[in-house]
């Protein structure tokens, strides 16, 4: 019955909103069993049955569940001591990014644990694909394998099963809670309990079971409110639709970033208007471009340690695959210019700064990696090893010396077309 009227909404998403919860936000603590490599498919129909199998008393509405899952994002009683919650990290302000500019956030019931990524945006994420190591995309080529594509967070790890969704409110370097039931108890005896009694009947937290359900359905079911989560009133987005103008400097902006000798940067954020769908400027594939190691961040100091997206250490289930060693998923650049914080590991701090990393990164390699035993370690952040993953198309490429693929003034109007993808209610 219950599960019956939710489906319609979004079958997909929903058992999507689960892997998220559960995988992508439980850092370094909570690292995901092995599983198969694409569990999304073989694993959560069955898992989301018995999840949605609950039943409650009353049958809760869609707007009713978005605004109790609206308060439940912002309210710190998610959180061990009472001090964060989904938004501190996810700020709607900031496009439920980050408020700062710090590299990964702090959590932990001192709020002093510092994550071992950056926190992406939770906007425009409504049509990411569950993992799969092989994507056919018929809008592209159908008959072309784009590789590994989707799932929630950097690595794609997303897990499907309901019980991983209390991964990052059990997170000690997150939210550090020790159990949800422990959560549920507090959401229970709080008013905001009684709203929930309202909406799903007053039995609702007769068993916990059916308390954490009603609290994680709410957090889905607003993450899927598309005023809140993808609005499309970026001024390019009016452009898009005939209703407004760029300037000289966005347009050139935008010819640079198409161009595939040039920025081709479209190449994986895509920028046009594909079958009546507005473009999200990511294709969700993954790509090892190279990023600096960011010596600020603690698990950085340990010299053994890194960070490989797609092949682990995080994520276990792909480990063997060493051509996926460096891999990290294609994030949006929709409100990419309101955030401080750039790349997985959150190493760069300005746009400007992320541009020259593109095109100076087989140019100029001495300007952005350490060097060791006296020579540059270019590519410093990712094992010799598996330096052969790295992608060498444009605006990549060139040898140490040659003129990068964009200079300082195109620089410049990419970075002003990028500021046209602000959506009209954040800091502009
Ligand atoms: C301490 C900061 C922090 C808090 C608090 C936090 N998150 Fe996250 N969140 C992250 C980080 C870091 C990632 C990326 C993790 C990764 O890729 O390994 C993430 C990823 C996500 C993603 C996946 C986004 C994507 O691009 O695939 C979703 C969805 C999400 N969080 C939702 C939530 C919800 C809901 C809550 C509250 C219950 C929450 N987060 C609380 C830090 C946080
Ligand atoms: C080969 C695919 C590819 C191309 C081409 C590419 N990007 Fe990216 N982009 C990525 C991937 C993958 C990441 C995440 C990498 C990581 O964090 O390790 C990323 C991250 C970014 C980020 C950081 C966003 C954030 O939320 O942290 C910005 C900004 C960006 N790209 C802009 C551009 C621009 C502008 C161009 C063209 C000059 C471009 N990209 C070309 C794949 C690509």
């Amino acid at each position: 019955m219950f599960a019956a009227r939710v489906r319609p909404v979004s079958r997909r998403l929903t058992i999507l909103a689960f892997a998220v919860i559960a995988a992508a936000c439980g850092n370094r603590s909570a690292p995901a069993p092995a599983a198969a490599p694409a569990p999304a498919a073989a694993v959560a129909p069955a898992a989301a049955k018995s999840f949605y199998a609950q039943r409650f008393s009353r049958r809760a509405s869609v707007p009713e569940m978005t605004e109790l899952g609206r308060q439940l994002f912002s309210d710190p009683q998610l959180s061990a001591a009472g001090n964060m919650s989904c938004a501190t990290c996810h700020d709607p302000r900031f496009a439920y990014a980050p408020p700062n500019d710090r590299s990964t956030q702090l959590g932990g019931p001192g709020l002093d644990t510092a994550g071992l990524r950056a926190v992406p945006s939770l906007r425009y994420l409504q049509t990411l694909p569950p993992f799969s190591e092989h994507h056919f995309d018929e809008a592209v080529d159908e008959s072309v394998d784009q590789g590994p594509t989707g799932g929630h967070g950097w690595d794609g790890r997303a897990d499907t099963t309901h019980d991983q969704a209390r991964l990052p409110l059990t997170s000690k370097l997150e939210m550090a809670n020790p159990d949800v039931d422990s959560v549920v108890a507090r959401v229970a005896r709080s008013p905001l309990g009684d709203r929930f009694r309202v909406a799903f009947g007053e039995d609702v937290f007769a068993d916990p079971t059916r308390g954490s359900t009603a609290l994680l359905l709410c957090l889905e079911v607003f993450q899927q409110s598309p005023k809140d989560f993808y609005p499309y009133s970026s001024r390019y987005d009016a452009y898009l639709r005939g209703k407004g103008q760029l300037t000289p400097a966005e347009q050139r902006g935008l010819a640079l970033f198409n161009d595939p000798h040039k920025g081709n940067c479209a190449s994986c954020h895509p920028s046009q208007v594909r079958h009546g769908a507005f473009p999200n400027f990511t294709d969700f594939g993954f790509n090892a471009v190279g990023v600096p190691r960011n010596r600020k961040l603690p698990a950085d100091a340990d010299a053994t340690f890194y960070d490989l997206g797609l092949c682990g250490p995080l994520r276990a289930d792909l480990r063997s695959h060493k051509e996926y060693c460096g891999f990290f998923r294609v994030p949006s650049l929709r409100n990419v210019a309101v955030r401080r914080a750039f790349f997985h590991n959150g190493v760069f701090h300005r746009l400007d700064q992320v541009l020259e990393f593109y095109v100076e990164r087989d140019t100029r390699p001495e300007k952005w990696y350490a060097k060791a035993g006296g020579r540059i370690d270019a590519y410093d952040d990712l094992p010799v090893a598996y330096r052969k993953n790295l992608n060498r198309d444009p605006p990549f490429g060139g040898k140490p010396g040659t003129a990068p693929a964009l200079n300082k003034s195109e620089i410049r109007d990419v970075v002003a077309f990028l500021k046209t993808l602000t959506d009209a209610d954040l800091p502009q």
